[in-house]
């Protein structure tokens, strides 16, 4: 998601401006869609960018501009945007049956292999694949699993779930009340019921304390988790929620030490792990999943974005032999297992899903995101110095540069100033599309994984060109001594 607390990267004056182009495809396009994410207002008047093409990792606009994508669209499209082998394994999948549904007693020829591919890609082990269309639903999906395997093993009081502020896991009712990211709570009263409780952000540079070590920071991070635990009663608590590397929430790279230190917790009260990898998985930290990145052992795991590098909607769900055994047996009690959708396992989809498995291994995508993404966190690092830059991060295809007002104290500018908006708008000036991210003015990156070093340079060099100017701007305007009014 974008930091849905300022005015979306795709522009959107705050004056009652006229709408600009009034005949244009991007105002005929809000005159009827409701768009998600968006200021709505602010698109009334400054409709959004057109994109009708794309060509490797760029797109390309309406009046043929062509932009990197420095985000692969929303940290997705691993393949870039042109990728024909996964455009031929559509059409022959269209041609061959274009739907039919696994539901019941019924399935489709690539589902199962694809399955068994996703189990083979990973060091993590796992029993079964469940198929949905979205994140949000893989989520919804780990939730519902959550409360329907306690009931199973005779623990019906373990309901609760935690998750961590700043985490992002979806929209849907359960992966938005799982999400910790306020403003994606205000005004839809989520979340849904009080069996949601969060707990720390994992943000070193923000919330470590003067003189306290990373490892210091974890342990810390790690007892706050366990006197939450306590005090909540560990025979209530379900679940834990984590994304290996949180996205959204400003792309904040976990402190050393602290997967191991959150995992040895939530074992010593038997509550399951489940990591969200939508955007982790799938290859973007350098290893198939996040959760190998950070040695994570999770009970069950969500992938989306880049499963079928999103050029079809697909996530799934994948849970380990002791979910799966409860499954089975409440099955065997109830008579099914009550939960699909019409589209679980969409042939096309899986078929695009599985063509893209296929692709990683035979192009070694992982050794490009060692390699490319190496360069990427070099040239992220790279800014460390920079006057505004407070802090840099990342790991593999994905990182971001924290812009502040002061790096001696981190004061942060204020949000009205809409510093980090301005950089993403500069950056489209100068044909680049990234992505502000909560956590102050970050700004983050999440190519897709196929990018080369020539690539990254150029995308870097167009980066540079948009911060240059934010520099410019936030000098002339005064903004790093100004109050807010
Ligand atoms: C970590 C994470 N989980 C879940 C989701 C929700 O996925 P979707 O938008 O496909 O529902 C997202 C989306 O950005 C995400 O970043």
């Amino acid at each position: 998601m974008d930091d849905a607390s300022s005015r979306p990267d795709n522009g959107g004056s705050e004056s009652a401006a006229p709408i600009s182009k009034p005949n244009s495809l991007g105002a005929r396009n809000v005159a009827h869609v409701a768009h998600g994410y968006g200021n709505l207002d602010a698109l009334e008047r400054t409709p959004p960018l057109v994109v009708t093409r794309g060509s490797g990792v760029s797109i390309i606009d309406e009046e043929g501009r062509e932009y990197i994508e420095g985000v692969a669209g929303m940290w997705c499209a691993n393949f870039g945007f042109s990728e024909s082998e996964l455009v031929d394994a559509a059409i022959e999948q269209f041609q061959a049956l274009p739907y039919y549904h696994s539901l019941i007693d019924k399935t489709t020829e690539p589902m199962g292999r694809l399955a068994e591919k996703l189990k083979g890609s990973t060091r993590v082990p796992m029993a079964r694949v469940f198929f949905a269309n979205s994140g949000s639903e893989a989520n919804d999906t780990l939730v519902k699993l959550a409360w329907y395997y306690h009931n199973a093993i005779g623990k019906p009081e373990k309901k609760k779930i935690i998750s961590r502020f700043m985490g992002f896991h979806g929209v849907t009712c359960g992966a938005a009340s799982v999400t910790g990211i306020p403003q994606m709570h205000m005004d839809f009263d989520l979340p849904v019921n009080d069996r949601f409780l969060k707990t720390d952000c994992p943000h070193f540079y923000r919330y470590g304390e003067p003189g306290e070590s990373e490892e210091d920071y974890a342990s810390r991070l790690a007892n706050n988790l366990d006197e939450l635990i306590v005090k909540e009663g560990p025979e209530t608590v379900a679940a834990f929620f984590a994304e290996p590397v949180m996205g959204g929430g400003g792309c904040i790279v976990p402190p050393r030490t602290y997967f191991e230190k959150v995992q040895a917790v939530l074992d010593k009260y038997e509550i399951l792990f489940f990591a969200d990898e939508v955007i982790t998985g799938s290859g973007r930290t350098g290893n198939w999943l996040g959760s190998e990145t950070f040695n994570i052992r999770p009970d069950g795991l969500s992938l989306a974005k880049g499963l079928a590098s999103a050029y079809q909607p697909i996530s799934a769900v994948m849970i380990n032999q002791k979910l799966y055994d409860a499954m089975l047996a409440e099955s065997r009690k109830l008579g099914f297992f009550a939960h699909a959708f019409t589209t679980t396992g969409h042939p096309v989809a899986v078929a695009v899903a599985l063509r893209c498995q296929e692709l990683m291994e035979e192009r070694d995508v992982l050794g490009n995101v060692r390699r490319a993404g190496g360069l990427l966190q070099e040239r992220i690092r790279g800014f460390a110095d920079h006057p505004l830059v407070g802090t840099t991060r990342g790991v593999g295809m994905m990182g971001a540069i924290e812009l502040v007002a002061d790096k001696e104290t981190r004061r942060s500018f204020d949000p009205s100033f809409g510093v980090k908006t301005y950089a993403v708008d500069r950056a489209r000036e100068h044909g680049l599309i990234i992505r502000s991210a909560l956590a102050g003015d970050s700004l983050a990156f999440a190519p897709p994984l196929v990018m080369t070093e020539a690539e990254v340079e150029e995308m870097m060099r167009r980066f540079t060109l948009a911060l240059d100017d934010t520099t410019r701007w936030i000098e002339e305007n005064g903004l790093k001594t100004k109050q807010a009014a």
